[in-house]
């Protein structure tokens, strides 16, 4: 199994986050997309975040030689939008190196996201999911609301499945 860590991303990590995105989605998504499709969107999609990599709300996964193999985040605002509603928060951007699939690098991020998030007051994530990812956000627990599209700047028409997840504290205090 190999060894990896989890920590919070930085600006720094913006290069090595675009290489993951970019190993990732073109090779996972491509059972998912036809070709035509994957040449517009993943320009669009490959490069990292420099808002979300600059927020404290997105963490990379680095293996034993300190290589990124892993990275995903959340974030109060919906992807391309400024304004947040109170108590949801929003996926954004998660990606494996294909060399590291399965090994609970995704769900290891997602459980991060997920604590910090119960403590900001989250009680609700939404995810905009690849058709691809569908299958692992529903492993972590998330339900699907349904096929939805999302229109690229350069006007593509991406289609994905919304899904969403409440979340909430299991921590209850038992007196004493
Ligand atoms: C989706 C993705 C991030 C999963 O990463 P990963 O590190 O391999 O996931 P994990 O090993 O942590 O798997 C977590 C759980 O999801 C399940 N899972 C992951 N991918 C799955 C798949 N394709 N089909 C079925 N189950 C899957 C795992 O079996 C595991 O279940 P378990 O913990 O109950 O045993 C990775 O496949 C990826 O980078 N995909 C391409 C990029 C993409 O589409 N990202 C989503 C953008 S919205």
């Amino acid at each position: 199994m190999p060894e990896y860590a989890i920590r919070v991303a930085t600006t720094a990590d913006h290069h090595a986050v675009s290489n993951v995105l970019t190993q990732s989605y073109s090779r996972l998504m491509q059972p998912a997309y036809d070709a035509s499709m994957l040449s517009r969107v993943l320009p669009l999609i490959t490069q990292a975040n420099p808002k979300l990599l600059a927020s404290g709300l997105y963490y990379v996964a680095q293996d034993a030689e300190d290589a990124l193999v892993g990275c995903g985040g959340w974030s109060p605002e919906q992807p391309g939008e400024d304004g947040s509603q109170q108590g949801v928060g929003h996926i954004r951007h998660f990606a494996t190196h294909p060399d590291f699939l399965g090994v609970g690098i995704g769900r290891a991020i997602y459980q991060q996201c997920e604590t910090q998030a119960i403590v900001a007051g989250i009680v609700r994530f939404v995810c905009y999911s690849s058709l691809n990812a569908e299958p692992f956000y529903t492993a972590l627990g998330f339900n699907t609301v349904g096929p939805t599209t999302v229109r690229m700047s350069s006007g593509c028409v991406f289609p994905i499945m919304q899904m969403q997840r409440t979340i909430k504290s299991t921590w209850r205090f038992s007196g004493g």
